[in-house]
């Protein structure tokens, strides 16, 4: 058993949480949403000088509310790739400062095995293997957990990220950022079946189309000429717009979800990221895991939106297997999560 403090900067969220093997015992999560919301997305230099100015303060908050103090903890972790790699730089640094004074060893933590993690956060009982279909601002990746640090990604999108179609979607059609949560409100008003829009195949050059790897970009181009027409005729249908863009994604991921499921034989999905909030998907996704007796996993909103609670969770687990990170472990902007083996010393 480990008791973990993790901090987690990857983006545009400041957090830090102490985590006891699948305990959360503290969570501090300070939203950078204002900072950014005047430039309608993240402001790398704006998201690392926030970290900045929080990261102390929600250390100590996150020592507060889990009534713990520096003997209570056995190691301390930090998400080290992949991210913005100024605003990465600032946990790392911090985490890596902290484990050399303290005398703690360092879990470098790679953000995507953290999504994965939130799901032991909410269902203790979950043992790989299973799927995971990671839907964040970032990624949409479906990725098949074997074990602790053993991941392969199936399937992955060729252009926009799920949720970066969201916020794309919300911005063409003046909606403000961030764009999911809107869109998913107005869909709630509006009629999926509005508009006919794609649901982005990806071709392969044998003919036919890929089981698992999406692509948005050209459902978000769909949308904007549809937008750009409509506005012209009149008034734009905001709430029917927001729900057929809505469904098609949530059709998309449904489907390439299940057949990785089936033709893996894996009989749980954990959904991670942001999107994982979207009543859409959880409608499609639901329904069709119970068509086909799989097991469908939401954690709560919490542990989908980034958090440091599902990086020392990760983080926990590696520890209790011997797996430590050097102190000259670096940031990476990019790293794929077959790959998180190289962060801990042999
Ligand atoms: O996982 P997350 O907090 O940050 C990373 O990107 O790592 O995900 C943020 C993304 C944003 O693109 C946001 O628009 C989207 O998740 N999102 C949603 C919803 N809530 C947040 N997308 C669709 N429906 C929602 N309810
Ligand atoms: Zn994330």
């Amino acid at each position: 058993m480990s008791t973990v403090l993790a901090l987690e900067t990857s983006c545009d969220e400041t957090a830090v949480a102490i985590v006891r093997d699948r305990q959360v015992l503290s969570n501090v999560v300070s939203s950078q949403i204002a900072a950014h919301q005047p430039y309608g997305g993240v402001v790398p230099e704006v998201a690392s000088r926030q970290h900045v100015e929080i990261l102390n303060e929600a250390i100590a908050q996150a020592f507060q509310q889990a009534t713990l103090s520096w003997q209570d903890i056995d190691g301390v972790a930090a998400t080290c790739a992949p991210g913005l790699v100024g605003a990465l730089l600032v946990g790392l640094t911090a985490g890596k400062t902290l484990a050399m004074v303290q005398n703690k060893p360092f879990i470098g933590v790679h953000h995507l095995e953290g999504h994965i993690y939130a799901s032991y956060l909410s269902s203790p009982d979950l043992q790989p293997p299973f799927l995971c279909l990671l839907v964040s601002g970032g990624h949409t990746s479906l990725i098949y957990v074997k074990d602790c640090g053993h991941y392969e990604t199936l399937g992955q999108t060729r252009d926009d990220a799920a949720g970066e179609a969201f916020d794309k979607v919300a911005r063409l059609m003046n909606l403000g950022y961030p764009g999911g949560p809107v869109i998913d409100r107005l869909a709630k008003e509006g009629n999926p079946q509005a508009f006919n829009l794609p649901e982005g195949q990806v071709s392969l050059p044998q003919g036919g189309y890929h089981r698992y790897d999406s692509s948005f970009s050209g459902l978000k181009t769909a949308v904007l000429r549809l937008t750009q027409k409509l506005q012209d005729a009149g008034e734009l249908p905001v709430a029917d717009l927001a729900a057929s863009f809505q469904d098609a994604v949530a059709r998309a991921l449904t489907k390439r979800a299940i057949a990785c499921a089936l033709d893996y034989g894996l009989s749980a999905i954990a959904v991670g990221g942001g999107v994982a909030a979207n009543s859409g998907l959880r409608q499609h996704l639901q329904a069709a895991a119970e068509q086909h007796n799989l097991r469908v996993l939401f954690p709560p909103l919490k542990f989908c939106t980034d958090n440091a609670a599902m990086i020392a969770c990760a983080a926990a687990d590696h520890l209790n297997r011997g797996h430590v990170s050097p102190l000259t472990l670096g940031a990476q902007s990019r790293m794929a999560i077959a790959d998180v083996m190289q962060l801990y010393q042999k």
